[in-house]
């Protein structure tokens, strides 16, 4: 019970400073509601993947909103379709979003690795399809399987979104996973993902107390990669923060260099 009375008080006190002010398409109170639900879900999923769910809670509607701008941002006038892709869909709240911002000649894929999280998303979409009735919705395609060891027919998309938990994730696995990313990417195409405030160094701190010294140095080696990773390959466009999230997070949304 204790993590929601925390998130309740996060919520009303960031809520009412500002953010919830900014709702135009759903009430704030309907977007709490759904990140319950999610969060439920994403509970559930983490106790038998902690690692790879990595998340105590769903990503807030707010941060998914913000995430799915990167799709926004790259309308263009006449429209050339997209091929998107979302690794890391969880039961689909992030998805949403996405769709939310595509045009009907646009492709998404969406990779989740957990199955009962996949199956989630599956109603999730099925329903925005089914209430759409098939009027200029896009090309919306699931996938069950760990990425990057998955096969869409697609070599290469416009846009990346992220929401892998890469602090918690282990060593092997974001190394196989970033010049994955880089390979799935269009030159001048855009990677976005999130990051908790301040986890880097909260980790460090957390990793520091908790874990022996040569889990702390495969920790820090991580990260080291990842961030020189990004410098050497992005650039970056914009780094908002999202106040209402548990806990607060940055976006961070890079174009691959040409
Ligand atoms: C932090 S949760 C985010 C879920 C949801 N997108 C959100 O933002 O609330 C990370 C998700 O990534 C999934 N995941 C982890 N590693 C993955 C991989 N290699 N390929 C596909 N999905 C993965 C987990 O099962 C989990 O659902």
């Amino acid at each position: 019970m204790q993590w929601r009375i925390r998130l309740l008080l996060l919520t009303v006190v960031i809520g009412f400073s500002g953010q919830a002010q900014t709702q135009t398409d759903t009430s704030f109170w309907q977007d709490w509601r759904r990140w319950g639900r999610d969060t439920k879900q994403i509970r559930k999923a983490r106790k038998k993947n902690p690692k790879e769910v990595g998340a105590l809670t769903a990503s807030s509607p707010w941060l998914a909103r913000t995430l799915a701008q990167s799709v926004e941002g790259e309308a263009t006038v006449p429209h050339e379709p997209r091929k998107i892709l979302e690794i890391g869909c969880g039961p689909g709240n992030v998805t949403e979003c996405i769709i939310a911002k595509m045009h009907p000649d646009d492709r998404l894929d969406a990779v989740e690795c957990t199955k009962v999280l996949y199956d989630q998303a599956c109603v999730r979409i099925e329903a925005l399809r089914s209430a759409a009735q098939g009027q200029g919705f896009p090309d919306v395609r699931l996938h069950c399987s760990a990425f990057p060891d998955f096969d869409s027919g697609v070599e290469q998309y416009d846009d990346i979104i992220s929401t892998l938990p890469f602090v918690s994730l282990p060593n092997e696995v974001v190394i196989t996973i970033l010049p994955a990313i880089f390979a799935r990417l269009k030159p001048g195409g855009t990677f976005t993902y999130m990051t908790f405030l301040g986890a880097n160094w909260g980790t460090k701190v957390w990793k520091t107390i908790t874990l022996n010294f040569d889990e702390l140095k495969e920790y820090n080696q991580k990260m080291d990669v990842f961030n020189e990773w990004l410098e050497s390959a992005f650039e970056l466009e914009r780094k908002p923060i999202v106040w209402l999230n548990f806990t607060p997070s940055w976006v961070c949304a890079f174009r691959k260099k040409d």
